[in-house]
């Protein structure tokens, strides 16, 4: 049977559909659990940048409004309580996770997640660091793999390398034994080396499509201008996979290369081999910076500045 440990937490909300300006740190009633779910008592969430633009932030599957919305998707925290239904979890257990889109998010002190989504947080980690992996993490793994096919010995263009998602996916990729090719600017050129790209272009400075060709695999997270100049550089029967914006416009088809968008899915056993690979010393979560629940307006002004490394996360609780 479910029990409620309060009925009110700290939250953050939006009342109405918008940017960082609808942010209210606020109460709200702690959420209640449907068949399959878990209460989870928040310690970190990741937030990510465009999400408050995303349209599932603002409604449920059927597409009804469920304003006021609690946004962030990735969480590290302690479950609380688990509904009937609800499997591979128990009370007690440090998980981390990415939660649905549709639902209220983990910008609060708990959050309500179907139970199969969650996974236990890699032992190395404090809950800062867990926090910043779902979302960036699983996006990495299945566009690298899923979408992208990529195996050892191809090479791969990754775009935005210092961010959130293109952190994770350099790594990844240099893990897999691709040769990892990336665009980041100045600033954050010695970290993307650092995380194992063979080499870094300045996205600022010079044009990637002048100095690299015959790529098998191009991740792009940035769209636009971006997403144009690099189909000139896969080889023929190259993918590129995007996840920025809702589509992908695909190219001419005399190019013999293909587009695929997609949106991340959340995955328990990919979410384990992810633990794996950090818990080995494989993969380290690059934290941009950490910033209280209350002050979380400020952290969703910072995903916006230019020269932002990794993730920001919201600290939730000590
Ligand atoms: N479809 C999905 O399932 C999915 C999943 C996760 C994320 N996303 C979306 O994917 C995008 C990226 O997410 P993220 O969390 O990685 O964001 P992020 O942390 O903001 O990373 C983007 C990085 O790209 C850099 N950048 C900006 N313009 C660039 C350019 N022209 N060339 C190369 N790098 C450039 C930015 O650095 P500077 O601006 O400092 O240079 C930043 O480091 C967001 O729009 C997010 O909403 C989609």
């Amino acid at each position: 049977m479910e029990t409620l440990i309060k009925k009110y937490m700290k939250a953050i909300r939006l009342h109405a559909k918008g940017g960082v300006e609808q942010i209210v740190y606020e109460e709200a009633p702690v959420p209640g659990l449907s068949e399959g779910d878990a209460l989870v008592r928040v310690l970190a969430s990741g937030i990510t940048t465009n999400e408050l633009n995303w349209g599932p932030t603002y409604v449920d599957e059927k597409g009804n409004s469920r304003l006021p919305t609690i946004p962030g998707h990735e969480l590290c925290g302690i479950v609380e309580n688990v509904s009937p239904g609800a499997t591979g979890v128990a009370v007690g257990d440090h998980v981390y996770a990415l939660t649905s889109f549709f639902r209220n998010g983990t910008a609060a002190e708990y959050v309500a997640v179907e139970a199969r989504n969650l996974a236990p947080k890699p032992l190395t980690l404090n809950a800062v660091q867990a926090a910043t992996l779902p979302l960036a993490a699983l996006t990495a793994w299945q566009a690298l793999f899923e979408h992208g096919g990529l195996l050892p010995g191809q090479k791969v263009l990754i775009h935005g390398a210092a961010g959130g998602v293109g952190s994770i996916a350099v790594q990844i990729a240099r893990w897999r034994g691709a040769t990892v090719i990336a665009t980041t600017d100045a600033e954050s050129v010695d970290l993307v080396k650092s995380l194992g790209a063979h080499q870094v272009i300045n996205y600022k400075s010079e044009r990637f499509e002048k100095v690299i060709s015959d790529v098998d695999l191009v991740l792009d997270s940035i769209g636009g201008d971006t997403q144009d100049r690099s189909w000139q550089v896969l080889k023929r029967g190259g993918t590129l996979v995007s996840i920025a914006g809702e589509s992908i416009k695909q190219p001419p088809a005399t190019l013999g290369v293909r587009g695929i968008f997609f949106i991340v899915k959340s995955n328990r056993l990919q979410l384990m081999e992810i633990a794996l690979l950090i818990d080995r010393g494989h993969i380290r979560p690059v934290v941009g910076a950490v910033i209280p629940l209350a002050d979380a307006r400020k952290a969703f002004e910072m995903i916006f500045q230019s020269g932002k490394k990794g993730k920001i996360v919201l600290q939730v609780s000590e």
